[in-house]
Formats: C-alpha cells, sequence, structure tokens
C-alpha cells in the first residue's frame, strides 16, 4: 500500500509499504482522510520519542475493512473515525476497536477533521476543567483545532465570559467567529488582560505564560495544564499557595486516556461526533493536501498559516 514515511532527516517520502493487519481488539481501517494535527510537528521536529523510519499520522476517517479477533464482524465496512497512535498518512491503518467509531450519516471529509482534538476539547472543558454555567473562561491557543472547538463546547455548558489568546490579527479574525467575547492577542499577553480572573484556564502553552495564568485564577479556579507548546521547562508551583487560595493544577493527556480508559475517550469523542452532526458546533476544513504533500501542510501548520482545519485526502 502507498503510505508516508517520516525518515531521520525529518523529512517525509510517499513509499510502498506492508498493508498492516489487526490483532485482537482492532480493526483495520481505508483510509479516506487524515488529519493533520500539533503531534505531527511535534513528532517530526523529534519530540516524541519513537524510531524511525515511521508512518506517522494519529487520525483518520475511513471504512473498517477488517477486524481482529474479539471484534464483532458487524464492524467490516462501517464509516468510522479512529483515533491511533501512528499510521494514519496510509491507505490502510490500524487502531484499536474501541477507539473507531461510528461516524452515521456524517461525512467523511466532515468527520476526519475531529481527530484528538474534539474528545480532548470536550474533556477539558466538561469533565476537567468542568465548566459550569457562568464560569469565566480563559483559552489560548484560542484559534487552534482544540480552543475552536472549547469555546464552542464552553457555550455549550453555560460559560459566562469566554476569552481567547491568539497569535496573530489572522486568527483574531477567525476566532471572532467562534463565540469569544474578547480575544487578546499573544504579544500583548498579559498586559491587555488588566486583572481580570478566570474560573478555568485552558493552558498547553507552558513556561512564563503558565505562571501568570496561576496569577489569573479566580478563587477555586482550575488552571488546566495540556500542552508546552511555547516551553518544556517545568513550571514550579506551591501547593501551599494553591491550597490557600482554593485553586487548581490540573493535566490532561488524551493519548495517555486512549490507552487505559479507551472508553472515557471514546465516550467524549462520541459527544464531540454528536454535536457536530447535531450542527450545535462547527468544524471549519480549510486546508487540504495530497499524501504527497503532507510535509508542506505540516510546515504550514507549525508556521501559524492554517486557520481552522487541514486534512490529507487519501482513499
Ligand atoms: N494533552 C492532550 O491530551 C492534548 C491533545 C491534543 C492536543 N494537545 C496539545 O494542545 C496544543 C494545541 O493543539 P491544537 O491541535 O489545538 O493546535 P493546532 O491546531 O495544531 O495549532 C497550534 C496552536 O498553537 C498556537 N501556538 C503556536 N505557537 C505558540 C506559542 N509559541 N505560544 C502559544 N501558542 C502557540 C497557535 O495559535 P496562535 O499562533 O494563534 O497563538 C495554534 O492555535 C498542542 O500543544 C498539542 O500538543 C494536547
Amino acid at each position: 500500500m502507498k503510505a508516508v514515511v517520516l525518515d531521520v532527516d525529518d523529512r517525509y517520502r510517499l513509499a510502498e509499504v506492508d498493508e498492516p493487519t489487526p490483532g485482537p481488539g482492532e480493526v483495520a481501517i481505508r483510509v479516506a482522510y487524515a488529519g493533520i494535527q500539533w503531534g505531527d510537528v511535534l513528532l517530526r521536529d523529534g519530540h516524541f520519542p519513537s524510531a524511525r523510519p515511521l508512518v506517522p499520522g494519529f487520525e483518520v476517517s475511513g471504512h473498517v475493512e477488517a477486524v481482529g479477533e474479539g471484534v464483532e464482524t458487524f464492524r467490516v465496512g462501517e464509516p468510522v473515525i479512529a483515533l491511533t497512535t501512528a499510521g494514519a498518512y496510509a491507505e490502510v491503518v490500524v487502531a484499536p476497536a474501541a477507539l473507531a467509531l461510528s461516524i452515521g450519516d456524517l461525512s467523511l471529509r466532515t468527520a476526519a477533521g475531529l481527530g484528538w482534538a474534539a474528545p480532548t476539547a470536550y474533556d477539558l472543558i466538561n469533565t476537567v476543567g468542568r465548566v459550569r454555567s457562568g464560569d469565566d473562561v480563559l483559552i489560548h491557543a484560542a484559534a487552534g483545532g482544540v480552543g475552536s472547538l472549547a469555546v464552542q463546547f464552553a457555550r455549550l455548558a453555560g460559560a459566562g465570559r469566554v476569552v481567547g489568546v491568539v497569535g496573530s490579527a489572522d486568527r483574531a479574525a477567525y476566532a471572532a467567529r467562534l463565540g469569544y467575547d474578547q480575544i487578546h492577542s499573544r504579544a500583548e499577553f498579559p498586559t491587555t488582560l488588566a486583572d481580570g480572573h478566570f474560573d478555568v484556564i485552558l493552558d498547553p502553552v507552558g513556561g512564563r505564560t503558565r505562571e501568570t495564568n496561576l496569577s489569573h485564577l479566580a478563587p477555586h479556579g482550575r488552571l488546566v495544564v495540556y500542552g508546552n507548546i511555547s516551553s518544556y521547562e517545568p513550571t514550579l508551583v506551591s501547593t501551599n499557595d494553591l491550597l490557600a487560595e482554593g485553586k487548581s493544577l490540573i493535566t490532561y493527556n488524551s493519548s495517555l486516556l486512549g490507552q487505559t480508559h479507551p472508553e472515557r475517550l471514546a465516550n467524549s469523542a462520541r459527544r464531540a461526533l454528536e454535536l457536530l452532526a447535531g450542527g450545535r458546533v462547527r468544524l471549519d476544513i480549510t486546508a487540504e493536501y495530497d499524501l504527497a504533500d503532507l510535509g508542506a501542510g505540516v510546515a504550514k501548520l507549525a508556521g501559524g498559516e492554517i486557520l481552522g482545519k487541514a486534512i490529507v485526502r487519501v482513499g
């Protein structure tokens, strides 16, 4: 089959590789579309420990082509989205059956946009951040895959003020269409925030921004840490200070959740899928690449040039 291989020189090449077969509890999916996401940038830049060469790619839509031991055979032919740990930029990928979810009548192209961002955003708002009616929410990387869904889930949860932080004027204009009450520029954050405080802050940024976020939490507020886009430098926090102000720092790791409690992750993905299918959240697929052009797509995402979701056309 055709697949994209990422080699030690950080380059993507189209190659012929063996088709994978599903093991126990797995399904093989004939891929229609694969989603490009920030994990591709991290993998390309060597932040994930994986032996190369490898077929990268974390999220697909397509049809179940074969099932492994213990998986119901009626699933063959089912249109699904699936979350994987690798292998998505290929004509066939293997995924845990629990993380391959039926998409019903939703189009394969639209469904491909959900990827890991959808259950992540859903959990950040509902399961981990526990946004309640009237809560004020601050969302960094506000126009990215996770942020652009998180603002919509926050609205559905009845949030009060929802404020976003973005890196450019283009992204501010895009984010304004997603339901934020206010958008701040990353360069001017936190000056323009003045003394604003929030019940929930979503932080995929790290470094100094994480320290600043802690100081902008309201009493009993929750800082949800889920990435380190700007810096892997650890942030040191005094739990005594947190306790005194009733603040919480919580982490979220969807990849680990997919291994330890796949059903929990699947439930959140299913909920996001229903909201998309029901027209209650929007997801803009704004860039589409051929498999051979994956490198260009990942470079554009890394450079902040993609507004909305980028996908790769495979089948
Ligand atoms: N823990 C988990 O379970 C989990 C799951 C999914 C994703 N993530 C993480 O969540 C983060 C966002 O993912 P995504 O899929 O939403 O991203 P994305 O759509 O791939 O876009 C990247 C985002 O990062 C922002 N960004 C780039 N450089 C930045 C910097 N130096 N400081 C602050 N923001 C910067 C960009 O926004 P601006 O240029 O507008 O600032 C953009 O919104 C990534 O770190 C990803 O690894 C974590």
